[in-house]
């Protein structure tokens, strides 16, 4: 039992009227903080700057394999390009197709090529198909969530454990149920939680006996070089699993320098099997003459290569480290002894995820928002925005300064604390 809820009615009272108190000096300060969205700081984005010194016009921007980055051509990606990729993701070279900047732009438009082409081993587009369902483990990333929405996919929401999606619940829908086309996953250090799935759920994964022959696994794997610990966390690699059972034509792999070089104008990759390449390829060349081969460039020279990206993101972890430290050790020191919340302590990614007591994290959100603390909206971890059990609140520490992200989560807690009385009261 928390600290709250063994207290007296009229102790509860006096603690409200002591945490109003608070709240209002806190509120008339009139800060406008955000810890919304997970984008990096300026210095994080200062790291890549010599990015842009690295193609000269002096320079010849023919490429190592002769290609010429100016001009038209090569659709699928440098060779040299397709190379990074290939280390980052864990695949071959010829199983990578190097698009534009944005992975979930590849993600909507993978779905919309199956809505309206369909894929390898399906008998017609999904958007001729009477129903289409996804699967959604959530707590999740929002803009999954609003891809389906926008295509009018229906989504199951499968809970996550500590070892990845619940396996059980998944394998019993994909392998039954020949409406389900597709299933999220954030397989490192998850959106929100921080999760990395274990080898097992990999293995599972891998092993899945789908009903439809048109299902995909949307494996995103944005996070995958994202660590805030020296001692990183294991992913299996899903590929290779499924090699060896001859499932890899089920997966589709994703991934982007956003949160390694710049945000919005990275390189982002889909990794697939050669028969899904092939007629990605189909659709892609009516769409496009090329992709921007100059920014792929770029990026070869700068990074070199997986070792270059690694040493990259030492630096990214030096700034990112003290943020989630911050905020980790702000919350154990509010609301550690009270025990009217638990919160994630991950060991990489971009957030850090905060369960309230059932029912306060609408109210929460709205309560630090009046405050001026902008949080990503209470539900938006779930599919259709609906937090069950109103308690999940995604916070991305990343952005804000330690002097803002203090203020911010200060009131977090007092927040948090607010909330759990004026619930508690009501009850
Ligand atoms: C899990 C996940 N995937 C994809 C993205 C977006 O990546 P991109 O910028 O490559 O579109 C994000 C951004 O927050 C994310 O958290």
């Amino acid at each position: 039992m928390s600290r709250y809820q063994a207290m007296s009615k009229d102790e509860l009272s006096q603690e409200l009227t002591a945490l109003r108190q608070a709240y209002h000096e806190k509120k008339a300060l009139g800060l406008s903080l955000d810890m919304s969205r997970g984008k990096p700081s300026a210095e994080q984005l200062d790291l890549s700057m010599g990015m842009l010194d690295v193609l000269k016009s002096t320079d010849s921007l023919v490429t190592k394999s002769g290609i010429d980055a100016r001009n038209y051509g090569q659709l699928e990606g440098l060779p040299e390009a397709r190379q990074l990729f290939a280390e980052l993701m864990g695949i071959e070279p010829d199983e990578v197709f190097i698009c534009g900047n944005s992975s979930l732009n590849m993600m909507y438009d993978t779905v919309s090529r199956g809505m309206v082409f369909g894929f390898p081993g399906g008998t017609k587009p999904w958007g001729k198909q009477q129903k289409l369902k996804f699967l959604c483990p959530a707590p999740g990333y929002d803009r999954h969530f609003a891809i389906c929405e926008v295509f009018g996919i229906q989504m199951i929401t499968i809970p996550m454990t500590p070892e990845g999606p619940d396996m059980n619940l998944v394998e019993s829908w994909v392998n039954n149920d020949d409406t389900v086309k597709g299933i999220w996953c954030v397989p490192q250090y998850s959106n929100p939680e921080g999760i990395t799935y274990s080898d097992e759920t990999v293995r599972r994964f891998a092993n899945l006996k789908p009903a439809a022959g048109d299902f995909r696994i949307f494996w995103d794997n944005a996070y995958c070089v994202h660590h805030l610990t020296d001692q990183p966390a294991h992913l299996l690699n899903l590929m290779d699993e499924c090699k060896k059972v001859g499932s890899e034509d089920m997966v589709i792999m994703f991934s982007s320098t956003s949160k390694i070089s710049f945000s919005g104008a990275g390189v982002a990759a889909i990794g697939c099997s050669r028969t899904n390449m092939a007629a990605l390829e189909r659709v892609i060349a009516m769409q496009v003459i090329s992709f921007d081969k100059m920014n792929q460039l770029r990026h070869v020279r700068f990074f070199k290569n997986l070792d270059g990206i690694k040493a990259h993101m030492e630096k990214h972890r030096a700034l990112l480290k003290p943020r989630f430290d911050m905020v980790t050790t702000t919350l154990w020191n509010e609301l550690g002894d009270l025990e009217i919340a638990n919160w994630t302590n991950p060991k990489g990614g971009y957030f850090i995820s905060l369960d309230t007591m059932d029912g306060c994290a609408t109210r929460v959100v709205s309560l630090c928002r009046e405050a001026g603390v902008k949080l990503t909206d209470a539900g938006a971890t779930f599919p259709y925005g609906k937090d069950p059990r109103d308690r999940n609140i995604r916070i991305a520490p990343s952005y804000p300064t330690l002097d803002e992200l203090q203020k911010a989560t200060d009131i977090l807690c007092l927040c948090v604390k607010l909330a759990t009385v004026e619930k508690l009261l009501e009850e």
